[in-house]
């Protein structure tokens, strides 16, 4: 894992940017891995600025975000899917066919899961994949104990991750006891990685990605083992302010 210090959340994004945006003009047909969360909306910003400023063009390239929450229809501000729209989609010239997000569809998620794993491999899996990280280590939204091999799977939230996500609705009892995640095995077979961390809330988790050993019970020590990741953190992650 190489790392890079940056002094703040703006340059983290900034800094995200320009590497996600050399990767898309080296391959204009890229595949990206997404990740929703307060952490990568900078990222989207930039690269919403990029788009009208350099006119980086997203017309062949494909999406697949990692997760969804279950039971949460695409219009509800607090779908993933809506969140993607509104960050990133609707400003920039890509496909919106070309977008993929788990289904939170209650009816059939375990078919669901089985559908976007077929849907990520006969796509050709994902070139670059952007991470966000819970401060109990979790990536999507697979918490401690799942297992590295996992797929697309279906996950019941721990209540810390929660009461993490609260904020983004009304209420604690608002936020999904459930939902639809890209597993750590899927993760790890797209050929690059970017994991994005800031704040100090953050401070103990990336302290454990680093030092810590590799085990389930903290699903980010898996990405040691792969060969492709570049972490960029800021100095409130990293302690060095
Ligand atoms: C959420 C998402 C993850 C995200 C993480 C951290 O639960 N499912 O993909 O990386 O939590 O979120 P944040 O960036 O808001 O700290």
């Amino acid at each position: 894992m190489r790392i890079l210090n940056v002094a703040n959340y703006d340059e983290m994004s900034q800094k995200a940017a320009e590497l996600v945006i050399e990767r898309i003009r080296r391959n204009p047909h890229i595949s990206l891995g997404l990740a929703t969360g307060g952490t990568p909306v900078g990222l989207y910003a930039q690269l919403v600025r990029d788009h009208q400023l350099n006119h980086t063009t997203y017309q062949h390239v494909t999406t697949f975000n990692l997760d969804e929450y279950l039971g949460l229809s695409s219009d509800d501000p607090n779908s993933y899917r809506y969140f993607m729209d509104k960050h990133l989609f609707d400003h920039i010239d890509i496909q919106k066919t070309n977008t993929y997000i788990p289904s939170g569809d209650f009816k059939n998620p375990e078919q669901q899961s089985k559908d976007y794993e077929d849907l990520l491999r006969s796509k050709g899996g994902v070139d670059l994949q952007i991470l966000g990280i819970g401060s109990n280590g979790h990536i999507g939204f697979n918490e401690p104990g799942t297992p590295f091999q996992s797929e697309t799977h279906i996950v019941e939230l721990t209540p810390s991750t929660r009461e993490a996500n609260a904020r983004f609705f009304n209420s604690l009892h608002e936020v999904p006891t459930h939902a639809i995640t890209m597993g750590i095995g899927s993760i790890m077979r797209s050929k690059e990685i970017l994991l994005l961390i800031s704040g100090d809330q953050k401070r103990d988790a990336l302290m454990q990605l680093l030092r810590g050993e590799i085990t389930e019970n903290f699903p980010a020590s898996m990405l040691k083992t792969h060969p492709n990741v570049t972490i960029i953190a800021d100095e409130a992650a990293t302690g060095s302010h």
